[in-house]
Protein backbone atom coordinates (compact mmCIF):
# COMPACT_ATOMS: atom_id res chain seq x y z
CA UNK A 1 0.00 0.00 0.00
CA UNK A 2 3.14 2.23 0.74
CA UNK A 3 3.96 2.36 -2.65
CA UNK A 4 0.57 3.59 -3.73
CA UNK A 5 -0.43 6.13 -1.14
CA UNK A 6 2.17 7.55 1.56
CA UNK A 7 1.97 7.60 5.39
CA UNK A 8 0.50 10.71 5.65
CA UNK A 9 -1.85 11.05 2.96
CA UNK A 10 -3.38 7.42 4.62
CA UNK A 11 -3.57 9.78 7.81
CA UNK A 12 -5.36 12.26 6.12
CA UNK A 13 -7.72 10.26 4.14
CA UNK A 14 -8.49 8.22 7.28
CA UNK A 15 -9.30 11.62 8.84
CA UNK A 16 -11.21 13.57 5.63
CA UNK A 17 -12.90 10.19 5.49
CA UNK A 18 -14.45 9.32 8.95
CA UNK A 19 -15.64 13.23 8.87
CA UNK A 20 -17.24 12.45 5.65
CA UNK A 21 -19.33 9.90 6.53
CA UNK A 22 -22.55 9.87 8.66
CA UNK A 23 -25.43 8.04 8.90
CA UNK A 24 -27.31 7.92 5.73
CA UNK A 25 -31.12 9.09 6.01
CA UNK A 26 -32.13 8.35 2.24
CA UNK A 27 -29.81 7.19 -0.77
CA UNK A 28 -29.75 7.58 -4.27
CA UNK A 29 -31.71 4.52 -5.50
CA UNK A 30 -29.95 4.94 -9.42
CA UNK A 31 -26.53 4.39 -7.81
CA UNK A 32 -25.04 0.61 -7.32
CA UNK A 33 -21.90 0.00 -5.36
CA UNK A 34 -19.70 -1.86 -7.87
CA UNK A 35 -18.86 -5.93 -7.58
CA UNK A 36 -14.86 -4.92 -7.13
CA UNK A 37 -15.72 -2.41 -4.13
CA UNK A 38 -18.54 -4.87 -2.35
CA UNK A 39 -15.82 -7.64 -2.65
CA UNK A 40 -13.95 -5.00 -0.59
CA UNK A 41 -16.55 -4.36 2.10
CA UNK A 42 -17.17 -8.24 2.15
CA UNK A 43 -13.84 -9.28 2.58
CA UNK A 44 -13.28 -6.50 5.76
CA UNK A 45 -16.08 -8.15 7.43
CA UNK A 46 -14.93 -11.84 6.73
CA UNK A 47 -11.55 -10.17 7.86
CA UNK A 48 -12.75 -8.85 11.07
CA UNK A 49 -10.97 -9.33 14.28
CA UNK A 50 -12.76 -11.49 16.57
CA UNK A 51 -11.92 -12.91 20.36
CA UNK A 52 -10.16 -16.19 19.84
CA UNK A 53 -10.69 -15.82 16.31
CA UNK A 54 -13.89 -17.42 16.95
CA UNK A 55 -15.59 -15.43 14.42
CA UNK A 56 -19.21 -16.34 15.81
CA UNK A 57 -20.99 -14.28 13.81
CA UNK A 58 -22.82 -14.54 9.78
CA UNK A 59 -23.75 -11.82 7.25
CA UNK A 60 -26.91 -11.87 5.44
CA UNK A 61 -27.41 -10.10 1.56
CA UNK A 62 -30.79 -9.06 1.64
CA UNK A 63 -30.90 -7.72 -1.53
CA UNK A 64 -34.10 -9.03 -3.39
CA UNK A 65 -37.18 -6.57 -3.34
CA UNK A 66 -39.22 -8.70 -1.96
CA UNK A 67 -37.06 -9.47 0.78
CA UNK A 68 -36.70 -5.73 1.34
CA UNK A 69 -40.14 -5.33 1.62
CA UNK A 70 -40.71 -8.28 4.41
CA UNK A 71 -37.50 -6.79 5.98
CA UNK A 72 -39.66 -3.45 6.24
CA UNK A 73 -42.26 -4.96 8.21
CA UNK A 74 -39.33 -5.58 10.66
CA UNK A 75 -38.30 -2.67 11.19
CA UNK A 76 -39.33 1.02 12.84
CA UNK A 77 -40.25 3.46 9.74
CA UNK A 78 -38.03 5.71 10.60
CA UNK A 79 -35.63 3.20 8.34
CA UNK A 80 -37.96 2.68 5.66
CA UNK A 81 -36.33 5.00 3.35
CA UNK A 82 -33.08 3.38 3.63
CA UNK A 83 -34.64 0.20 2.72
CA UNK A 84 -36.31 1.75 -0.03
CA UNK A 85 -33.39 3.07 -1.56
CA UNK A 86 -30.20 1.61 -0.41
CA UNK A 87 -27.64 -0.13 -2.94
CA UNK A 88 -27.13 -2.99 -0.72
CA UNK A 89 -29.17 -4.67 2.55
CA UNK A 90 -26.41 -6.46 4.67
CA UNK A 91 -28.41 -8.01 8.09
CA UNK A 92 -25.03 -8.90 10.66
CA UNK A 93 -26.00 -12.23 12.80
CA UNK A 94 -24.68 -13.69 15.62
CA UNK A 95 -24.51 -17.36 17.09
CA UNK A 96 -26.50 -17.42 19.73
CA UNK A 97 -24.74 -20.14 21.52
CA UNK A 98 -21.27 -21.77 20.87
CA UNK A 99 -21.18 -25.12 20.98
CA UNK A 100 -18.46 -27.39 21.22
CA UNK A 101 -18.80 -28.99 17.70
CA UNK A 102 -18.09 -25.28 16.55
CA UNK A 103 -14.57 -24.75 18.36
CA UNK A 104 -13.67 -28.06 17.40
CA UNK A 105 -14.26 -26.88 13.87
CA UNK A 106 -12.72 -23.62 13.96
CA UNK A 107 -9.46 -25.57 15.99
CA UNK A 108 -9.23 -27.91 12.86
CA UNK A 109 -9.39 -24.62 10.69
CA UNK A 110 -6.31 -23.31 12.42
CA UNK A 111 -4.35 -26.43 12.39
CA UNK A 112 -4.99 -26.83 8.73
CA UNK A 113 -4.46 -23.24 8.10
CA UNK A 114 -1.17 -22.99 9.85
CA UNK A 115 -0.44 -26.71 8.91
CA UNK A 116 0.03 -28.29 12.41
CA UNK A 117 -0.71 -31.12 14.14
CA UNK A 118 -4.28 -30.90 16.03
CA UNK A 119 -2.52 -32.14 19.04
CA UNK A 120 -0.47 -28.59 19.17
CA UNK A 121 -4.08 -26.50 19.74
CA UNK A 122 -5.26 -28.78 22.44
CA UNK A 123 -4.36 -26.22 25.10
CA UNK A 124 -5.37 -23.49 23.65
CA UNK A 125 -8.95 -25.15 22.71
CA UNK A 126 -9.54 -26.65 26.12
CA UNK A 127 -8.94 -23.22 27.89
CA UNK A 128 -11.75 -22.24 25.39
CA UNK A 129 -14.01 -24.87 25.81
CA UNK A 130 -13.73 -24.61 29.48
CA UNK A 131 -14.03 -20.90 29.46
CA UNK A 132 -17.44 -20.85 27.07
CA UNK A 133 -18.90 -23.75 29.87
CA UNK A 134 -18.71 -21.31 32.12
CA UNK A 135 -21.13 -19.00 30.55
CA UNK A 136 -24.97 -19.31 31.13
CA UNK A 137 -26.75 -19.21 27.75
CA UNK A 138 -27.64 -15.05 28.07
CA UNK A 139 -23.93 -14.24 28.51
CA UNK A 140 -22.85 -16.50 25.15
CA UNK A 141 -25.06 -14.36 23.28
CA UNK A 142 -23.83 -11.30 24.92
CA UNK A 143 -20.79 -12.26 24.19
CA UNK A 144 -21.27 -12.86 20.20
CA UNK A 145 -23.55 -9.88 20.03
CA UNK A 146 -20.33 -8.00 20.89
CA UNK A 147 -17.62 -9.77 18.61
CA UNK A 148 -20.83 -8.45 15.76
CA UNK A 149 -20.32 -5.26 16.64
CA UNK A 150 -16.97 -5.71 15.75
CA UNK A 151 -17.41 -6.69 12.44
CA UNK A 152 -20.05 -3.65 11.70
CA UNK A 153 -17.00 -1.00 13.11
CA UNK A 154 -14.82 -2.51 10.26
CA UNK A 155 -17.29 -2.43 7.59
CA UNK A 156 -18.64 1.20 8.56
CA UNK A 157 -14.69 2.10 8.48
CA UNK A 158 -13.56 0.65 5.13
CA UNK A 159 -16.65 1.56 3.64
CA UNK A 160 -16.10 5.26 4.92
CA UNK A 161 -13.00 4.39 2.77
CA UNK A 162 -14.25 3.55 -0.03
CA UNK A 163 -16.48 6.96 0.24
CA UNK A 164 -19.50 4.64 0.60
CA UNK A 165 -22.46 5.78 2.60
CA UNK A 166 -23.84 3.43 4.97
CA UNK A 167 -26.58 3.43 7.67
CA UNK A 168 -26.06 1.01 10.91
CA UNK A 169 -29.77 0.10 11.83
CA UNK A 170 -30.53 -0.94 15.28
CA UNK A 171 -34.12 0.29 14.74
CA UNK A 172 -35.09 -3.49 13.47
CA UNK A 173 -37.05 -6.05 15.50
CA UNK A 174 -34.49 -9.01 15.54
CA UNK A 175 -36.88 -11.28 16.33
CA UNK A 176 -39.68 -10.02 13.03
CA UNK A 177 -36.40 -9.70 11.42
CA UNK A 178 -35.30 -13.55 12.05
CA UNK A 179 -38.61 -14.82 11.22
CA UNK A 180 -38.56 -12.88 8.04
CA UNK A 181 -34.58 -14.25 7.49
CA UNK A 182 -35.39 -17.86 8.24
CA UNK A 183 -33.61 -17.61 11.19
CA UNK A 184 -35.84 -18.35 14.08
CA UNK A 185 -35.03 -22.04 14.92
CA UNK A 186 -31.12 -21.68 13.91
CA UNK A 187 -28.07 -20.50 16.04
CA UNK A 188 -28.02 -17.57 14.23
CA UNK A 189 -29.68 -14.34 15.32
CA UNK A 190 -30.52 -10.79 13.79
CA UNK A 191 -27.96 -7.92 15.59
CA UNK A 192 -27.99 -5.49 13.47
CA UNK A 193 -29.04 -4.29 9.71
CA UNK A 194 -26.93 -1.67 7.69
CA UNK A 195 -27.45 0.27 4.80
CA UNK A 196 -25.09 0.69 2.38
CA UNK A 197 -25.21 2.83 -1.07
CA UNK A 198 -24.40 6.43 -2.10
CA UNK A 199 -26.34 8.98 -0.50
CA UNK A 200 -29.24 11.00 -1.94
CA UNK A 201 -28.62 14.58 -2.58
CA UNK A 202 -31.80 15.31 -1.08
CA UNK A 203 -30.72 13.50 2.53
CA UNK A 204 -30.73 16.51 4.77
CA UNK A 205 -28.59 15.06 7.15
CA UNK A 206 -25.87 15.47 5.19
CA UNK A 207 -25.57 19.21 5.87
CA UNK A 208 -25.80 18.69 10.01
CA UNK A 209 -22.35 19.15 11.84
CA UNK A 210 -20.97 16.39 13.29
CA UNK A 211 -22.02 16.63 16.97
CA UNK A 212 -18.65 14.46 19.51
CA UNK A 213 -17.93 15.06 22.10
CA UNK A 214 -14.25 16.92 22.85
CA UNK A 215 -10.87 14.98 22.74
CA UNK A 216 -10.48 16.04 26.51
CA UNK A 217 -13.81 14.61 27.48
CA UNK A 218 -13.49 10.99 26.05
CA UNK A 219 -9.86 10.73 26.36
CA UNK A 220 -7.53 9.95 29.52
CA UNK A 221 -3.88 9.99 28.83
CA UNK A 222 -2.30 8.35 32.76
C1 LIG B 1 -25.09 0.42 16.15
C2 LIG B 1 -25.78 1.59 15.55
C3 LIG B 1 -27.15 1.54 15.35
C4 LIG B 1 -27.81 2.62 14.72
N1 LIG B 1 -29.15 2.51 14.42
C5 LIG B 1 -29.74 3.49 13.66
C6 LIG B 1 -31.07 3.32 13.16
O1 LIG B 1 -31.75 2.32 13.40
N2 LIG B 1 -31.60 4.33 12.38
C7 LIG B 1 -30.87 5.46 12.07
O2 LIG B 1 -31.39 6.31 11.35
N3 LIG B 1 -29.61 5.64 12.54
C8 LIG B 1 -29.03 4.67 13.30
N4 LIG B 1 -27.71 4.81 13.72
C9 LIG B 1 -26.98 6.03 13.35
C10 LIG B 1 -26.59 6.88 14.56
O3 LIG B 1 -27.70 7.57 15.03
C11 LIG B 1 -25.45 7.82 14.14
O4 LIG B 1 -24.33 7.01 13.79
C12 LIG B 1 -25.05 8.77 15.25
O5 LIG B 1 -26.08 9.67 15.51
C13 LIG B 1 -23.78 9.54 14.90
O6 LIG B 1 -23.94 10.29 13.73
P1 LIG B 1 -23.06 10.05 12.43
O7 LIG B 1 -22.95 8.56 12.23
O8 LIG B 1 -23.86 10.68 11.34
O9 LIG B 1 -21.73 10.69 12.64
C14 LIG B 1 -27.07 3.76 14.36
C15 LIG B 1 -25.69 3.80 14.58
C16 LIG B 1 -25.05 2.72 15.16
C17 LIG B 1 -23.54 2.76 15.32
Amino acid sequence: MSNVINHEEIQKLIHSQLQWRYATKVFDGNKKISEADWETLTESLRLAPSSFGLQPWHFIVANSSALREQLVTATTPINKPKLDTASHILILARMKSLPVEYIDAYMELVAKTRETPIGAVQDYRNMIVNKFSTFPAEAQAQWTTRQTYIALGSLLTSAALLSIDTCAMEGIDPIKCDEVLGLTKTNYGTVVAVALGYRSEEDKAQHAKKVRFSMDQVFTVM
